[in-house]
């Protein structure tokens, strides 16, 4: 858990996050965030919409772990689009989270044009906030979320930091392999949320076959097949023997034949949204 993926900035981004998208908040947050980090996870993935990093701040802060060993992740949300808005909105996670700087933060989703007819500079001057918290010192690296290249296009127009990072949806059945080479020719680091389709790509049969071919797990399939494809999984659990599952994924390595059968794949579960066609 300890491998990196290095941002085009120079950051190492530990290459295993802990996502912690429908966590609830309080005592599930605070113990399953704990076992996470006393398993050896190091790259923790929350956002404002989550309403749960007072509770991943409590668990850093209970076990006492040296803030420069940890990789923190935090998100702006929709409703706090614009530069003064994302500025207090930064503030509000740290404090939230008791941490004085962040890792990354990034654009939870794109503003669109199906909702706002100036979508591209409400972008712009949500990205212009976090370049500034970024030059101050705050963030060590920034990014987006759920940006298609489209939204990435208009964003380029103006930004002076180039984004570092953007954080989609992304498991086997939902793939979007144009969206992931367009990232890494712009050296964007892509990561994966819902790396195991909200856990619903777990019953297929081709994974099945295959975990049982390398004596794995179907999610351990999942987190090593994102990685091979240079991918950032960060597989959520509030389970403690899952937790631990999911961080044993360096022990093995799939093949190139196996990873093109996983990437042929048909939906099968997830989320599966459209950014572009979001109501929130
Ligand atoms: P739980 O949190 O109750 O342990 P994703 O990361 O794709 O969003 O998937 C998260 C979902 O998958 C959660 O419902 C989680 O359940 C479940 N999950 C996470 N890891 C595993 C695993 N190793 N085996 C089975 N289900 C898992």
């Amino acid at each position: 858990l300890s491998d990196t993926f290095t941002l085009v900035n120079g950051v190492e981004i530990p290459c295993v996050g802990f996502g912690t998208w429908q966590t609830p908040n309080g005592e599930v947050a605070v113990e399953s965030v704990k076992v996470a980090l006393k398993e050896g996870y190091i790259h923790i993935d929350t956002a404002a919409c989550y309403q749960n990093e007072g509770s991943v701040g409590k668990a850093i802060k209970e076990l006492g772990i040296p803030r420069e060993q940890l990789f923190v992740t935090s998100k702006v949300w929709n409703t706090e689009r614009g530069y003064e808005k994302t500025l207090a909105a930064f503030e509000e996670t740290m404090s939230k989270l008791e941490l004085d700087y962040l890792d990354l933060y990034l654009i939870h989703w794109p503003a669109i044009e199906k909702q706002f007819p100036n979508w591209k500079e409400l972008n712009a001057e949500t990205w212009r906030a976090l370049e500034k918290l970024y030059h101050d010192g705050r963030i060590k690296a920034i990014g987006v979320s759920n940006f298609l290249p489209h939204h990435l296009e208009a964003l380029l127009e103006t930004a002076t930091v180039k984004p570092m990072v953007n954080q989609v949806e992304f498991h086997p059945g939902f793939t979007r392999f144009d969206l992931i080479e367009y990232c890494e020719a712009h050296n964007i680091l892509v990561e994966a949320w819902s790396p195991l389709g909200t856990g619903n790509v777990l019953n297929n049969e081709v994974l099945i076959d295959l975990a049982k071919k390398y004596s794995k797990t179907v999610a351990q399939v999942c987190i090593r097949w994102c990685l091979q494809h240079h991918v950032l999984p960060l597989p959520k659990s509030v389970t403690e023997s899952r937790i631990i599952e999911n961080a044993k994924v360096f022990d093995f390595e799939l093949t190139v034949e196996d990873i093109k059968v996983i990437d042929e794949i048909q939906f099968c579960g997830g989320a599966g949204i459209n950014p572009d066609e979001v109501n929130f």
